[in-house]
């Protein structure tokens, strides 16, 4: 398990087929299986799949693109509607706020920050490729209604799931000494 975590990289290059119902139902398992400050289960994953169900995405993608900027090029809407046809399956992870007075909202991102990574980390483990992204629309907040959100819920990433279109590399492994420190007597040597 932990050299799947250490191995795991991220695949933009995705392809049918996409998880399927029961491999998607062990990766969300995965995903809500998060640390949950007070167990607020502050979690909701919107999944996309297929043709249709990309096309509704492009759409609301571009009706919150056009709120922002009314005035967007032709050739910027076309990429927008092109976005969630980057992969077979898009899943939107979203932050819900629930508003409990020991739990800040940045908690509730955080959670479903780390089911996102138990969702990466499964389909790697199962052989599929994804890819965690966020961009301007991660932060549009015309984007809220549309995909039925409330305006102080979050959209924690898009997650884009498929069958890799290319061979997976190795990424480097971080050298542990450059971003731990143990103790405090370190400071004295900066
Ligand atoms: C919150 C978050 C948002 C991200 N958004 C994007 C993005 O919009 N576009 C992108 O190319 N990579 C984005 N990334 C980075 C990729 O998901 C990926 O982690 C990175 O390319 C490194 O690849 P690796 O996971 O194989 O190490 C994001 C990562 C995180 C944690």
């Amino acid at each position: 398990m932990l050299n799947t975590i250490i191995n795991r990289v991220s695949c933009g290059r995705l392809q049918a087929p996409a998880p399927s119902k029961e491999e998607l139902n062990l990766l969300l398992q995965a995903a809500l299986r998060a640390p949950d400050h007070k167990g607020l289960k502050p979690w909701q994953y919107l999944v996309f799949e297929g043709e249709q169900q990309l096309n509704q995405l492009a759409q609301v993608y571009l009706q919150a693109s056009l709120k922002e900027n009314p005035e967007l090029e032709e050739a910027k809407k076309e990429r927008i509607l092109s976005l969630p046809h980057r992969a077979p399956m898009v899943i939107v992870a979203i932050a819900k706020h629930k508003a409990h007075e020991k739990v800040p909202h940045i908690e509730e991102i955080l959670s479903t920050g780390a089911g996102v990574q138990n969702l990466l980390i499964g389909a790697y483990e199962l052989g599929y490729g994804a890819y965690w992204r966020s961009g301007p629309l991660c932060f549009n907040p015309h984007l809220k209604p549309l995909l039925g959100m409330n305006e102080e819920d979050s959209i924690v990433g898009f997650v884009y799931l498929g069958t890799p279109d290319i061979e997976l590399k190795a990424r480097p492994i971080p050298d542990v000494s450059e971003f731990v420190r143990f103790g405090l007597d370190w400071i004295d040597d900066c």
